[in-house]
């Protein structure tokens, strides 16, 4: 564990190339500039990037394992999310406020729960799968965005009727203006007027306010309140330890952050494995034999393979508190530690033959807590993993009962950064074609694996 020191501060290499050069590469592909300086210094370096200022990168397993289970005197969160969700959202919080609201949170998203969730995504998946066309190449992303909407929408809001309308007009176009402000300077998160970017965001969530407000009132007033098991009427009836609620203002600000945490990061995921999979056509035949059968192992391992070589969300940050040791490092005070998940997920150290595709290698061996980091870790480590992982795995077990995929040699598509999470480029396209009406197996590659 990280322990608070006095020694003197002693960080990792650091390239020697201007802040500038160093903050463009940054931002203009973030996962490249990072390997690029970790194939000359190692797992372990330090850059100047604008915003974030002096910046350790680390992406070793011990080290990842230092970091999150450090104390919470050490560490805080780091980032602007919380900025533009609201003072009531957990990215908001830190230290004891923080712990208090994830003992109300993660009940809710507990791993058990899912099973409950299951239907309603299944609903959304069929739904969404009966406009897809047959034999003509399409981009999937958009459709995973509307089923991960919906999905969070009804099992998360509870929301049903007008207010689910109303949200899922309302909440995308917010929520991409706001994370898109999220990692701009301060300055562009300023109200100049109902013109100006931030002007704009303001508007939509007096609207979403209002919405939300309408939603808790119609919940409590719901005579079976009681036995509703969405996050929002959860949320209403969990109790802090000296036995007062939520307030419905965190409550709204809670119910956007989930949204805006969980909404476009599966459906990326989700569009990532319909991009690897068309390359696996072996792969495919399997996993629709083992869902033929009622199984799931290799989907599963599929999921976390798919999250290792693609992770959508490539790194998260602590800021230190106090000056501390981490490994042979020592980190002085306010300095931000970036975990890079993508680094972590393609080293060789963790996992042999780390750049090829095999999900073979988490059947039967489930991935190690630090090794593999897609939900990040410790106190901090996503809350809604659970749920995440329940929507993929029943969206790839309907697609894959009901569709034949055409597979392709066509080369992997290239990863694409909408502002917080990593897409495939192309949107994850796809060939497909109705089981029911089209057997035998139509398939355009032969049996030849790619193998990354
Ligand atoms: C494949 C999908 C998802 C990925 C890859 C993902 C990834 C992450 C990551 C990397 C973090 C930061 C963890 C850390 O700093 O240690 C995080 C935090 C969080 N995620 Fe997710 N997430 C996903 C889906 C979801 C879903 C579905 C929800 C809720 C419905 C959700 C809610 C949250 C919340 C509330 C946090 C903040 C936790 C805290 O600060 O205490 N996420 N997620």
């Amino acid at each position: 564990m990280a322990e608070a020191t006095n020694d003197p501060v002693r960080l990792p290499p650091a390239p020697r190339i201007p802040k500038l050069v160093q903050g463009v590469a940054f931002v203009i592909n973030r996962d490249k500039a990072v390997a690029a300086v970790a194939r000359r210094h190692g797992s372990e370096f330090t850059l100047n990037l604008p915003i974030f200022g002096h910046t350790t990168v680390i992406s070793d397993p011990a080290l990842v394992k230092e970091l999150f289970t450090a104390n919470n005197d050490l560490i805080a969160r780091a980032g602007t999310l919380g900025q533009v969700l609201g003072p009531g959202s957990t990215f908001s919080l830190d230290g004891l406020p923080h712990r208090q609201r994830r003992k109300l949170l993660v009940p809710p998203f507990h791993g058990k729960r899912m099973q409950g969730y299951e239907g309603i995504v299944e609903e959304e998946v069929r739904r969404e799968i009966a406009t897809w066309p047959e034999g003509d190449e399409f981009a999937t992303m958009p459709s995973m965005m509307r089923i991960t909407l919906n999905a969070i929408l009804r099992a998360v809001f509870g929301a049903d009727g007008a207010a689910l309308e109303e949200l899922r007009e309302l909440l995308p176009p917010m929520v991409l203006k706001a994370s898109r402000l999220a990692v701009m300077p301060p300055a562009a998160r300023r109200d100049y007027g109902p013109l100006s970017p931030w002007g704009r965001v303001e508007k939509l969530r007096r609207r979403y306010n209002t919405v939300i407000a309408r939603l808790i009132a119609d919940a409590r007033r719901d005579p079976g309140f009681e036995d509703r098991n969405d996050v929002l009427a959860l949320m209403l009836q969990a109790r802090y330890d000296d036995g007062s609620p939520i307030s419905d203002d965190h409550v709204a600000d809670e119910l956007l952050t989930l949204l805006a945490a969980g909404h476009e990061t599966t459906a990326t995921t989700l569009a990532w494995a319909v991009e690897r999979l068309r390359r696996h056509p072996r792969l495919l035949a399997r996993l629709r034999d083992e869902v033929d059968a009622g199984g799931s192992d290799l989907l599963q391992a599929t999921i976390f393979e798919v999250q290792r070589t693609r992770p959508v969300i490539n790194g998260t940050a602590r800021m230190t508190r106090q000056r501390i040791k981490l490994g042979e490092w020592v980190i002085p005070e306010r300095h931000v530690v970036l975990v890079s998940i993508s680094l972590a997920h393609a080293t060789e150290r963790s996992f042999t033959d780390a750049e090829a595709f095999n999900p073979d290698r988490f059947v039967g061996n489930p991935p190690d807590t630090h090794a593999w980091i897609p939900f990040g870790g410790g106190i901090r480590r996503c809350i809604g993993a659970a749920f995440a992982n329940m929507e993929m795995a029943v969206t790839l077990r309907t697609l894959l009962q009901e569709f034949e995929f055409g597979t392709t040699y066509a080369p992997g598509e290239a990863a694409h950064s909408r502002g917080v999470a990593t897409a495939p480029a192309r949107g994850g396209r796809a060939v497909v074609y109705r089981r029911s009406l089209q057997e035998p197996r139509l398939v355009t590659a032969d049996a030849t694996e790619a193998s990354a």
